[in-house]
């Protein structure tokens, strides 16, 4: 292939990808606003947060880690009357680097890559509530030291296809290595 007719095709699958990737953030945080310089909150498009009358949390969360151990971590949303709901976490460190591993074996869940940073977050098929809540659960591999933040933004929905009358959430909790740590001296 000619590089003129390489560029063009480049051209014309972008064109191709672009509405997808914008219909894709009709179900999905939309990838494009991910990591930490890109970040926007649901909150530009789904409403202010504080609106709504629900609760969002992470629940399994150890009061500190042990070095290395996985958690079973559960994100939850609850809001009465919610038809559809979405979150989108992140743990990291006080430097915004990665923060252990997020493991999913959920396949109503995605996960996104960016700047170095796992996101986890609902997918398609994984936002119907039950009229009042969802929750979603993955594995977290503790770090072998420090602390860690967890940050979770959530948009509660009642999928009537626009962003009016969604609500949005946030839930951030902070946690350090426990006793027995095999932390680095500094
Ligand atoms: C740039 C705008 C934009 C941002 C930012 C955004 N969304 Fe959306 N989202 C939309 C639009 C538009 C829809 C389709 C209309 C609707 O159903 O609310 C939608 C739909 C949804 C739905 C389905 C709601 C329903 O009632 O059917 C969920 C869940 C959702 N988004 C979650 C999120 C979460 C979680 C975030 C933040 C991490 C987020 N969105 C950020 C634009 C956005």
């Amino acid at each position: 292939m000619r590089r003129s007719s390489i560029v063009s095709f480049a051209v014309a699958a972008l064109a191709v990808a672009l509405p997808v990737a914008a219909t894709a953030s009709t179900s999905n945080p939309p990838d494009l606003y991910l990591g930490q310089k890109a970040a926007v909150s649901c909150n530009i498009c789904h409403g202010r947060a504080g609106a709504g009358n629900g609760n969002l949390s992470i629940q399994g969360l150890p009061s500190a880690f042990e070095p290395g151990k996985s958690y079973p971590l559960t994100v939850k949303l609850v809001e009465t009357g919610a038809k559809k709901a979405g979150f989108r976490l992140a743990a990291q460190t006080a430097d915004g680097k990665q923060a252990g591993k997020i493991v999913n074996r959920d396949p109503s869940l995605d996960v996104h890559v960016a700047e170095g940073v796992t996101y986890l977050k609902q997918s398609y098929n994984g936002t119907d509530t039950n009229g009042t809540e969802r929750s979603w659960t993955f594995l977290w591999k503790a770090p072998e030291s420090g602390s860690v933040k967890f940050s979770v933004e959530a948009v509660a929905g009642d999928a009537d296809g626009s962003v009016q009358g969604d609500h949005t959430y946030s839930y951030s909790a902070a946690i350090e290595a426990g006793q027995g740590s095999r932390g680095q001296a500094d």
